[in-house]
């Protein structure tokens, strides 16, 4: 193929993504405002007995409305784009300059992961209903796990067990960007564990059981912590018995 004809088909593909992006998420709004659509249609034309008394009902009505925007905004954007597939390829290289077909399909489900992050992410993060969203959005999450942060994508690639706490601002995703290249890769984490507040989890990573990542620390790329652990630093090292993780790691 030509440089130029090269060109064209990249061109195309990006055409193609965006236009589709935009007609997708377009429809999943339009979907996720109809039920408060409705119910305004009923209320401008519902017999009351004054004019105030319509004016309290509207005002009363927007904290509710938004709220079941936002949860149908989560459901909707999660079943669609299982339904089209749009999901993180899991153990890929993919070169951004090539806007080939699987970048342009995870860009389009991190696009919808952002919007949801936006719209519903700001008053459901840290509740079970985010969890829901989550696992509806392909992550495989075990009970009564608890994510208080907005910087979670790739849902598809994580597996979390029970218990697990995910502290505010923890950086947690199936992918990275490294020199023009995004790279994923699936992350791990047993039973019990905690990732503390503003950490940093590369791709690859897993954590065994009732292990804790302490806050503001990071995790490096395909690293794997031990069960019933303390990890701190940048980048981690053990705390709790520092000569485990020397004899993990074998002779200099
Ligand atoms: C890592 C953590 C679990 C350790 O708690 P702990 O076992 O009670 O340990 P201590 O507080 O006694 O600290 C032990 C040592 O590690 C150091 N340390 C503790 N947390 C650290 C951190 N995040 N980064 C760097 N060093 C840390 C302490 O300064 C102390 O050092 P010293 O022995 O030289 O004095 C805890 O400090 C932490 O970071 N928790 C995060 C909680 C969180 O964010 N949860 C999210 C949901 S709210």
């Amino acid at each position: 193929m030509s440089p130029s004809e090269d060109r064209a088909w990249k061109i195309a593909r990006v055409t193609w993504t965006v236009l589709t992006g935009f007609f997708v998420e377009s429809f999943i709004f339009a979907a996720s405002v109809l039920p408060a659509a409705l119910f305004w249609e009923w209320h401008f034309h519902w017999p009351y007995p004054s004019d105030g008394a319509r004016i309290f009902v509207l005002a009363l009505s927007f904290v509710p409305a938004y709220l079941l925007f936002a949860f149908a905004l989560m459901v909707l954007s999660a079943l669609i784009t299982s339904i089209l597939g749009w999901r993180s390829p899991p153990d890929m290289e993919m070169r951004i300059g090539d806007v080939e077909w699987p970048l342009l399909r995870w860009g389009r489900y991190m696009i919808t992961q952002h919007i949801v992050r936006l719209f519903a992410g700001v008053f459901y993060r840290s509740t079970p209903v985010w969890s829901f969203y989550l696992k509806l959005n392909g992550a495989r999450l075990g009970r009564g796990v608890f994510v208080n942060s907005l910087s979670m994508s790739d849902h598809n690639l994580l597996e979390f067990g029970d218990h697990v706490v995910i502290g505010s601002d923890v950086h947690l995703s199936g992918h990275t960007v490294e020199a023009g290249v995004v790279k994923t890769a699936a992350v791990r984490l047993g039973n019990d564990v905690t990732v503390g507040t503003g950490s940093v989890i590369g791709i690859g990573v897993e954590i065994g059981d009732n292990t804790q990542v302490g806050a503001l620390s990071v995790v490096p790329k395909h690293r794997r912590l031990e069960a019933n652990a303390t990890y701190v630093g940048v980048p981690v090292r053990r705390i709790d018995a520092p000569e485990a993780e020397e004899a993990a790691l074998g002779p200099p």
